[in-house]
């Protein structure tokens, strides 16, 4: 008799890679300005576009989307795809209205497995609230064929424009400096919102960014959720970026012992403990060899998409191409670079890591911190 397939398996970032799921670029549309977000332009300034993106654009990203998924295969790895929507229509919903969705670029961001289980993430604006939908089908394959696979939504919240602190966009400077540490964003603390992107796993355990995809009742969803199933969570912050969302430009583990760290976003003093404690080696990514000035001009990320890689095993890292300065430190490390162009993804949210979902990798629940668990401090957890 056939054994029932493990289709559904990945406990950490590194291990080596079976099967992943690459974003698509059709049918995307400009971010559009929303409570929870205000997409501006580079350069010159003027309007941000609204609706669908030209086809030209469209036409090159995916073809980078298809060579990440030629060397992905080329490594033995099995490559899914989402299905494509229309996300051009305006949307209106009980508690929201919103002039048109995204894109299926980052899965990332929706989506995210824990061991045996992919848990959709409950977005944090409005143009991303259904995004899941692109992924369903896939979904229903793993669990239809794979029993032991768990399949858990997270509760979705209203994105009414309560859950909205809409000054946060026009606050000075100086006020977001003086607000660096209350980790209070555009997003309130009244419902659960969290983006998967947010988080960052290690086996047993996860770390989980305080940001303005995911609040401090979205972590405190993730740990009541997460612990009794024998992950712990872990919440970080990086004071230092006045804009966080998603940790895949700032925190990025390579393999066990390693992380490479954003040298201008540092953690919150204290939560470095964790890891040193552990005898992990946190290693700072150079300089990215684009200015935050030249990036694309619809991109909405920073120049730290450099530090976005993905990484094929514990082993083998793959870069976007220009990147020479961060592929010398990982060569240096002891990785096998492979690179190919991204660039013209940007616009679309991220770069390697953004643009993936890993389903699969070899590998167990490893507990890479076994000197033990050591809560925070009371002080520190209190926000939590
Ligand atoms: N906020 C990040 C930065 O600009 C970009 C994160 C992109 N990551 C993602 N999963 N979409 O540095």
């Amino acid at each position: 008799m056939n054994q029932p397939a493990t289709l559904v398996n990945s406990w950490n970032e590194w291990d080596p890679l079976r099967e992943i799921v690459v974003g698509i670029a059709d049918g995307a549309c400009f971010e559009p300005t929303e409570p929870g977000y205000r997409p501006e332009l580079r350069g010159s300034g003027g309007a941000f576009p609204t609706g669908p993106k030209p086809a030209e654009m469209i036409d090159r990203a995916n073809a980078q989307l298809d060579g990440l998924a030629d060397l992905l295969r080329s490594c033995g790895v099995t490559v899914r795809r989402p299905e494509p929507y229309d996300l051009s229509a305006p949307l209106r919903t009980p508690t929201f209205e919103v002039a048109n969705q995204y894109c299926v670029v980052c899965p990332r961001d929706v989506m995210i497995t824990l061991g045996n289980e992919i848990v959709e993430a409950t977005m944090s604006r409005r143009a991303r609230y259904f995004e899941y939908l692109a992924y369903r089908k896939l979904v229903y394959e793993y669990w239809d064929n794979d029993p032991g696979m768990v399949w858990t939504v997270a509760p979705k919240p209203s994105m009414a424009d309560g859950m909205y602190r809409q000054e946060f966009w026009d606050w000075p400077l100086a006020k977001r400096h003086r607000e660096m540490h209350s980790s209070e964003f555009c997003v309130t603390q009244d419902e659960v919102v969290f983006d998967a992107a947010d988080i960052s796993r290690f086996g047993r355990d996860l770390v989980v960014q305080e940001s303005m995809t995911t609040n401090r009742a979205g972590i405190r969803w993730l740990k009541r959720h997460l612990e009794p199933r024998g992950f712990r969570v872990h919440p970080v912050h990086f004071p230092l970026d006045f804009f966080p969302s998603h940790i895949d430009c700032t925190f990025v583990p390579l393999r066990p012992g390693l992380v490479l760290t954003n040298p201008e976003r540092p953690l919150r003093e204290g939560e470095e403990q964790m890891f040193l404690r552990n005898g992990w080696e946190l290693v700072e990514a150079p300089q990215p060899t684009t200015g935050n000035d030249e990036m694309p001009r619809y991109c909405q990320s920073s120049k730290w998409l450099s530090m976005n890689v993905l990484s094929v095993s514990p082993t083998q890292v793959i870069c976007e191409e220009r990147e020479a300065p961060l592929h010398e430190l990982l060569d240096k490390l002891g990785f096998e670079v492979l690179t190919v162009p991204f660039r013209d993804v940007f616009e679309y949210g991220g770069s390697l890591h953004c643009a993936t979902w890993d389903v699969n990798r070899a590998g167990t629940a490893e507990d890479y911190f076994a000197d033990g668990y050591r809560p925070l401090t009371a002080g520190r957890q209190a926000g939590v």
